[in-house]
């Protein structure tokens, strides 16, 4: 039995079992509406928002990257939704944003940030977590050595999505942190190695975890795509990246060392990988920056690989302190403050995010110094001997 005005109400003849016999469902006309005309079949209707929000990701090369889109005033996106809201849209945009001018004492940017977007992440690290140098660290990320490309916790079947880092004293020689978009790594893959992309999209590698009472084991392709339309007409968009060599399993010949079918598959693996590599280390794809105290990165932990330069752990102190928080919460914050913010529309629309004047139109100008990443473009050499290439 259905009536129709001024809403939909259904009484169904097969209710859930247990349901109290005057159970009614109610539906937005307009709802019904967007359903009935439809006229393309069966489609999952979530899926055409996905597909939406994957066509707002933009992939950077550093050198195209102005570091002014990714720049926010950390007591302004604490304390207003258009600004939440703008650092949301660049960081879904371009998988990392920074906060500056955290105040002198707030030692716990990451609890506090979390609790603004959602909640946070709890892993066996805790909520919130040190990085510290430490004597006989049981991680390489609480030594001074350089730590390479990674992301965190690809030995989780649900690695957290988001990770921040508030850098709370960086008194020390060195420690820059460095980021590549592992989305472009892909992409020039796809289009110009196309059959390392392929291989690199089946081909799953073992991350582990074991020490001090915590085993913790997974594996994943390095390309996890989904099926969707993509920017330029392709039937599937990149969804996730996994690339955490520090953190990679021990590989295994099913056959033994006689199994000349699996070396063969495994050598085309490693070659592919290789291009990936090198597509991420090259200098012009490397965003390098040094967190200053009082700073935080939030990054896209699934697409964004960090890695940290050696420190001198005699000059001074290091702090950095980090969380993490899951992708839907990022996004639910995203989608709600969209549809709950009042932002001036016209101009929204107008403003593409590349084109760095969303904070412009809004009047979020930042006031501070500019985030300046080092000019010296003669480091190919220096850094080439930084990254060992782990499976080289
Ligand atoms: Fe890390």
């Amino acid at each position: 039995m259905i009536e129709s005005s001024p809403e939909f109400k259904v009484k169904w003849l097969t209710d859930i079992p247990n349901f109290p016999t005057d159970h009614v469902s109610t539906f937005d006309p307009r709802t019904i509406d967007i359903y009935h005309s439809n006229r393309v079949g069966l489609v999952n209707s979530l899926g055409v928002s996905e597909e939406h929000e994957a066509l707002r990701n933009i992939t950077w090369s550093a050198k195209e990257l102005k570091p002014e889109y990714i720049q926010f005033d950390y007591t302004d996106v604490i304390n207003n939704d258009d600004a939440l809201l703008v650092a949301l849209q660049q960081l879904k945009a371009y998988g990392f944003v920074f906060f500056r001018n955290i105040t002198k004492g707030n030692e716990n940017g990451p609890k506090a940030m979390g609790t603004r977007v959602g909640r946070l992440r709890d892993t066996f690290y805790g909520e919130t977590w040190d990085v510290k140098s430490v004597a006989q660290a049981k991680n390489i990320a609480y030594t001074h050595q350089f730590l390479g490309f990674h992301m965190d916790l690809l030995y989780f079947a649900d690695p957290p999505g988001y990770q921040m880092l508030h850098c709370i004293k960086n008194g020390c020689r060195g420690g820059e942190s460095l980021f590549t978009d592992s989305f472009y790594a892909a992409e020039q893959m796809r289009l110009h190695h196309n059959d390392a992309w392929k291989i690199l999209k089946d081909f799953k590698i073992g991350y582990h975890y074991r020490n001090a009472g915590e085993h913790y084991r997974y594996s994943h392709p390095v390309f996890k795509y989904r099926e969707s339309l993509g920017r330029t007409g392709e039937k599937e968009t990149l969804d996730v990246v996994n690339y955490s060599p520090p953190f990679q399993a021990p590989f295994v010949l099913r056959g033994g060392l006689g199994d000349s079918v699996n070396q063969a598959k495994f050598e085309e693996f490693r070659d592919a990988l290789e291009i990936f590599q090198r597509l991420t280390e090259k200098r012009e794809n490397i965003f390098e920056y040094k967190l200053a105290e009082g700073e935080m990165v939030l990054f896209n932990n699934r697409r964004v690989l960090h890695a940290r330069n050696a420190f001198e752990p005699g000059d001074g102190e290091r702090w950095l302190r980090g969380g993490y928080m899951d992708t839907d919460v990022v996004m639910s914050k995203l989608r709600t403050l969209t549809s709950d913010v009042k932002l001036d529309v016209e101009k929204w629309r107008k403003c593409a995010p590349e084109c760095g004047a969303v904070q412009a139109n809004l009047g979020l100008k930042y006031k501070g110094a500019k985030l300046e990443t080092p000019a010296n473009a003669d480091m190919d050499e220096e850094i080439a001997s930084r990254f060992p290439g782990y499976l080289l």
